[in-house]
């Protein structure tokens, strides 16, 4: 479920008190607000500013710069499908195809209910693995349709 506004703001204002304001906070602090708000809200990015005495110039900078950081709410799953040459050659397209099929969304898109975003990435260093996706945190090594499909439905489930 997606947060209302008033809950955003008060897990970022929590976040801003849990640091110092310096500067070298800045990384750490998006990477906690895109963890619990799942993306970095512009009023988010101008508090963050505020609080560190950052311009708002530079938070931007480094909020669209680094891959793990999202303007847009993702997914409370965050799917992250290797597409390099390794997963390539053993079917990844073929994979990612069918997540799309099975999600209704195609790549950095998210499902309505909020809960699936997909994303392709450029190896994930675990060529041995082949083919692999990311969801979140977690590895999930030498996919096949059956294995994704299985995947897919237990996060669904929760
Ligand atoms: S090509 Fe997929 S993990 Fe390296």
């Amino acid at each position: 479920m997606a947060l209302e506004i008033e809950d955003t703001t008060e897990l970022v204002e929590i976040i801003l008190r849990s640091y110092a304001p310096e500067p070298s906070a800045l990384i750490a602090m998006l990477q906690d607000i895109q963890r619990d708000c799942r993306h970095l809200p512009r009023e988010a990015l101008v508090r963050v500013g505020e609080h560190l005495g950052v311009p708002l110039s530079q938070v931007y900078r480094v909020a669209t710069f680094y891959a793990t950081f999202s303007l847009e709410p993702r997914g409370r799953y965050v799917l992250r499908v290797c597409d390099g040459t390794a997963c390539h050659l053993k079917g990844s397209g073929l994979l990612v195809e069918a997540i799309q099929r099975r999600l209704g969304i195609g790549p950095d898109e998210t499902t309505e209910d909020g809960l699936f975003t997909l994303e392709t990435v450029h190896c994930l260093g675990a060529c041995a693995l082949a083919p692999v996706m990311v969801v979140n945190d977690k590895f999930h090594p030498h996919l096949d349709m059956s294995k994704v499909a299985r995947i897919i439905d237990a996060y669904a489930k929760g």
